[in-house]
């Protein structure tokens, strides 16, 4: 039986997250969030007293000892870092900057993108990231590139971290991002890039039901062809 799969990708806080995992429900599809692996492997840098920017050599080091599971449930998906449910503490704004800075290696890179394919392999599937439709599902029935402007997305991160109740000011929130943006872009393995044949989608200025109701759109028409 062959499976659909769809592919999105964009900065961090273009809305990447909330739609695809509504259009997953409403489409009957897998949700894997691959930011969340990432974040996975900051953490247990951050947990080692390894520092992710400077020491490549110490996270690699400690890639073996590391277990990556995903499950999901109706709160969405979870993320375990050998065997602990960490899917909470990934979402700290540090970790956020050690996800970034772990994902230029290009050993957590092949990591993750063995079990990010292997997951995609079985089942219909709408993956976000930054390299989806580049390089992990190069194939993919359709690829959208989410984006905002860096005002926008970080004012959306800003409130999402308030609602966690995790403290944090909009400047730092803004500063982050576009050290991640930078990051994430310039890297040599993978880059955040549209593939040739994504469709952009600008979420600048829309409500996220605006969002949802653009890309689902995009995603039923597609489907029915
Ligand atoms: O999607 P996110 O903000 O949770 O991702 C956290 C970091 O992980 C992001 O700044 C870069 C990295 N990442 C990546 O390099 N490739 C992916 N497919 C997903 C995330």
């Amino acid at each position: 039986m062959s499976t659909f799969k769809i592919a999105i990708d964009g900065p961090a806080g273009a809305g990447k997250s909330t739609i695809a995992k509504r259009a997953a429900k409403e489409l009957k599809f897998v949700y894997i969030d691959t930011g969340a692996m990432y974040r996975a492997i900051g953490l247990a840098a951050i947990r080692a007293g390894v520092d992710p920017n400077g020491d490549i050599a110490g996270v690699e080091a400690l890639l073996d000892g590391i277990k990556i599971d995903i499950a999901h449930s109706e709160a969405g998906q979870q993320v375990f870092l050998n065997g602990e449910d960490v899917s909470t503490e990934i979402r700290l704004p540090e970790v956020s900057v050690a996800a970034s800075d772990v994902s230029k290696i290009p050993a957590v890179r092949s990591k993750l993108l063995d079990l990010q394919r292997s997951i995609a392999e079985k089942t219909d599937v709408i993956m976000d990231g930054r390299d989806i439709g580049t390089v992990v599902l190069p194939n993919a029935d359709l690829k959208i590139f989410l984006t905002a402007s860096v005002e926008d997305r970080a004012m959306r991160r800003y409130k999402e971290l308030c609602e966690k109740g995790i403290e944090c000011n909009f400047d730092d929130v803004k500063k982050d991002m576009e050290y991640r943006d930078k990051n994430d872009s310039e890297r040599e393995i993978a880059p955040l890039k549209p593939a040739e044949d994504a469709v952009f989608v600008d979420t600048t200025g829309n409500t996220l039901e605006e969002s949802v109701a653009a890309i689902l759109q995009i995603m039923k028409e597609r489907k029915e062809k």
